[in-house]
């Protein structure tokens, strides 16, 4: 039996070993480039035992930032063949090649946590981090709804969520062609996306190149839907964002003269916050994800459901808090990622139960911040002890606790680290 001190050097290693010199891979073989959500938790793990590593990990990503302000959520940093759709399926035609799409911007609020380190380094990704947040505010629906949309599913980065079934049922993949998925050569099929998915992630794909990633065609794609997870990650993400700005003493009009003309961020985080409550679903008495063309709410509560503390938003939190101690009641373990009483359950397929320990960090970061120390709490222990039952998985089986997915998970060792030394930030 591993003492914490063991799975700490463990956790060292392993960002050591996934380290690709200026950026760290999620897990070698299955995710071999850098991918952007994965790599800023990464880096706050390592900020626990190499601060420089830290700012090399976030200045690489917005490296890779296109010139519209989108952040991709791959950069393919160097040529693998263990991963499927590779640079030649996203023709994105960028240098360095990367996807089309995005993914959740946690970086701002990353780098708000360490930048007292090296307050120069933050203030120079000002700017990079202004024009991103302006990206979602223009082409990811803030703007138009005063939440955000997504227009793919690996864009919410929790790629086969049941909430996405219905909305994906109606994507058109008949064109799709022959392809040859390579996840499941490294691990298990039951583990992970069904075929009929993966046919509709790729005729989104191939929706971006018939469109040459156009902003504006993009943000109509086929599959649209207004996530509670990107919302509150942006709100967060834009009150960072203003706070470092503040701090840095910087004059925000001139922050980005090559901006587009768009809105300021005070606006920007008033429309988010009056956007918010539009994901309450009297039905499920959860923040539910909806479709902006119907307006219908997805059916069940998800791990989103618990994020709008993140984003500073208290006004539901004690129904937040009990729909968190009900699924504690039902599962071993918490936060699972999707209702575990719903039909559509399953505790090791991918994003449809199992439970991820960044999304863990911040529902728990969040309720902190909203003085629900005790939940935030139990979310830190209930985390700490997967890795103590299982190791550093990818995600876990919400029963049992065991790993599922990939073994010697970057992210997993990033959020020991963080929660292992120290428990909440909170709002500071
Ligand atoms: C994958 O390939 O499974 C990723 O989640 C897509 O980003």
């Amino acid at each position: 039996m591993s003492t914490d001190a063991d799975l700490t050097s463990q956790a060292k290693s392993i960002l050591r070993r996934n380290t690709r010199g200026e950026y760290t891979v999620p897990t070698n073989g299955l995710y071999p480039f850098q991918w952007n959500w994965d790599s800023m938790f990464v880096a706050l793990g390592w900020a626990e035992f190499d601060e420089e590593m830290a700012w090399t990990e976030i200045e690489k990503l917005f490296d890779a930032q296109w010139a519209s302000g989108m952040v991709p959520h791959i950069v393919f940093w160097t040529e693998e063949s263990s991963y499927f759709p590779g640079p030649d399926v996203w023709s994105t035609g960028r240098v360095p090649p990367t996807s089309g799409i995005s993914q959740p911007p946690v970086a701002a609020s990353v780098v708000r946590r360490i930048a007292d380190s090296q307050p120069d380094r933050a203030a120079r990704l000002l700017p990079h981090l202004e024009r991103w947040h302006r990206w979602w505010y223009e082409f990811r629906g803030v703007r138009e709804l005063g939440v955000a949309t997504i227009t793919h599913p690996w864009e919410s980065g929790r790629d086969n969520l049941p909430d996405w079934d219905l909305p994906l049922s109606v994507v058109d993949a008949s064109g799709v062609g022959r392809y040859e998925r390579r996840d499941t050569d490294l691990v298990d099929a039951s583990m992970r996306p069904h075929d009929h998915e993966y046919d509709r992630y790729l005729a989104l794909v191939q929706f971006g190149v018939a469109n040459e990633w156009s902003d504006k065609e993009c943000a109509n794609s086929p599959f649209r839907v207004a996530d509670p997870a990107i919302t509150a990650i942006l709100l967060r993400a834009e009150t960072d964002l203003a706070f470092l700005i503040d701090a840095a003493g910087v004059d925000y009009e001139h922050l980005d003269s090559t901006c587009m003309t768009s809105a300021p961020i005070s606006d920007r985080i008033k429309r988010l916050q009056d956007g918010y409550e539009q994901f309450w679903s009297t039905d499920a008495s959860a923040y539910c994800s909806f479709d902006p063309r119907t307006g219908n709410h997805a059916l069940a509560g998800t791990s989103a459901s618990l994020l709008a503390p993140y984003a500073g938003i208290d006004s539901r939190l004690s129904e937040v808090v009990a729909l968190l101690q009900r699924w504690r009641g039902q599962t071993g373990f918490v936060v699972p990622s999707f209702e575990p009483a719903a039909a559509e359950f399953e505790a090791d397929r991918y994003w449809r139960g199992p439970i991820w320990l960044v999304v863990n960090y911040v529902i728990a970061e969040g309720l902190a911040s909203c003085d629900a120390v005790d939940s935030a709490e139990m979310i830190r222990q209930s985390s700490l002890d997967l890795v103590r039952t299982s190791g550093f998985y990818e995600s876990f089986n919400p029963l049992d606790g065991a790993g599922v997915g990939g073994a010697d998970f970057s992210w997993t060792a990033a959020i020991w680290l963080r929660w292992i030394n120290s428990p909440y930030v909170g709002r500071t």
